[in-house]
């Protein structure tokens, strides 16, 4: 079929939006309508040229969501009609990660999704015959995609997908980081260095979980009153002396949970100095540019603070995001204050540099249906 998709051509120019041809799915394979897709930092990190690991031609987007149209061979879980939201980070429920509770990280298809291949090793994307690589195993700035059966987890059919689709990345990360990840007690004090979609998804986890006290951080006054809306307690405007602002609020200890969710190290530092000794555990989510390293002073390890990190906040996708999504449905996360900006296809490039500019939360593109 031919389907609407926006292919990253070279790095660090314009995405091309273009007409492909999109083969019909295989054994284990689903075809995915599109209904909605978030912009993130990954897909402009990697249309900038600054992910080592990127390719080109290849169609880019991750945080999709959607309606199962066909399914191929052998697929079981999935049936035309199904609301799915996509999910980079797949579930396959037999590999030794998946068996295990302390991952989510699949081990099934993962060198073939890093080099833009479905895991036969083949692509479903094309033009005039010539191959279009897929990203992340999603693909979702196109109309239509398709996808391993183990990348899509099945939702209720009364999410609304415009706002579904931040599950598949941003805000399941955030929530994950505090719910899986560092498993917040009730009662603790946190504190989140990054009020956009992944530090404010972590918020609003650690108010799940029933902390007390949820300090939030960020250098923008509009960042940290969305973080009093997802349950911040105190907010601060990052800098130098957030540490010891942290100190001070917490009798002198630090907090029992903090979280980074803003790709610099230096904030990763001030996480861990800001963590508690005694049991303190730091969790880093964002993602350090190229060669950047994490620099600790070992003694604050030694008195009791530990480091985790947190991929797609130790989601297993296919299992849990549908429960996010019914504590979303069940009033108890507020999703619509995320998205700030609604765009089509072809304006994915003014996602983009919406999202430059830090102009909003998230930019959704809706498919016209
Ligand atoms: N681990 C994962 O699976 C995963 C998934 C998605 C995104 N990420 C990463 O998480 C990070 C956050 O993503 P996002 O979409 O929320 O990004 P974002 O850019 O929207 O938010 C980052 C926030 O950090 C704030 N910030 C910058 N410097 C600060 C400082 N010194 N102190 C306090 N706050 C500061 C910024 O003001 C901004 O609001 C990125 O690095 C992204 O690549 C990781
Ligand atoms: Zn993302
Ligand atoms: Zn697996």
């Amino acid at each position: 079929m031919k389907v609407r998709a926006a292919v990253l051509e070279t790095f660090g120019e314009l995405l091309a939006v273009e007409e492909l041809e999109l083969a019909e799915p295989k054994a284990g394979e689903v075809l995915v309508r599109l209904v909605a897709c978030g912009v993130c930092h990954t897909d402009l990190y990697t249309a900038s040229g600054a992910d080592p690991s990127g390719y080109a031609p290849a169609v880019l987007g991750h945080e999709g969501a959607g309606v199962v149209e066909r399914v191929g061979h052998g697929v079981a879980s999935l049936a035309p009609g199904d609301h799915v939201v996509t999910l980079f980070s797949p579930q396959c429920r037999e590999c030794l990660h998946c068996r295990d509770e302390r991952t989510n990280l699949c081990l099934a298809i993962r060198e073939q999704q890093g080099q833009g291949l479905l895991p036969d090793g083949t692509t479903r994307f094309s033009r005039d015959g010539e191959p279009i690589r897929h990203f992340m195993g999603t693909s979702t700035f196109a109309e239509y995609t398709v996808m391993p059966e183990i990348a899509l987890a099945k939702i209720d059919p009364a999410a609304p997908l415009d706002l579904a689709c931040l599950f598949a990345c941003g805000l399941s990360t955030g929530l994950g980081a505090a719910m899986n990840t560092a498993r917040v007690r009730p009662g603790s004090t946190c504190v989140v260095f990054g009020a956009g979609m992944v530090g404010l998804g972590a918020v609003a986890g650690c108010r799940l979980q029933g902390a007390d006290q949820i300090v939030c951080a960020d250098l923008s006054e509009d960042r940290l009153e969305l973080a009093r809306g997802q349950g911040a307690t105190e907010t601060l405007v990052g800098g130098p002396e957030t540490v010891e602002q942290i100190l001070e609020l917490t009798d002198g200890f630090g907090a029992d949970y903090t979280f980074e969710a803003t790709g610099n190290v230096h904030v990763m530092r001030q996480a861990v100095e800001s963590a508690r000794m005694g049991w303190g555990l730091a969790t880093v989510c964002g993602v350090a540019g190229k060669g950047e390293t994490l620099d600790v002073i070992p003694r604050l390890l030694i008195t009791g603070r530990r480091i985790a990190g947190s991929s797609f906040g130790g989601v297993k996708g296919r299992d849990q995001v549908p429960k996010l999504i019914e504590r979303w449905l069940d009033g108890e996360i507020d999703v619509d204050a995320f998205v700030s900006h609604k765009l089509t296809l072809d304006e994915v490039n003014r996602g983009f540099e919406l999202m430059e500019a830090q102009d909003g939360i998230r930019s959704v593109i809706e498919f016209a249906g």
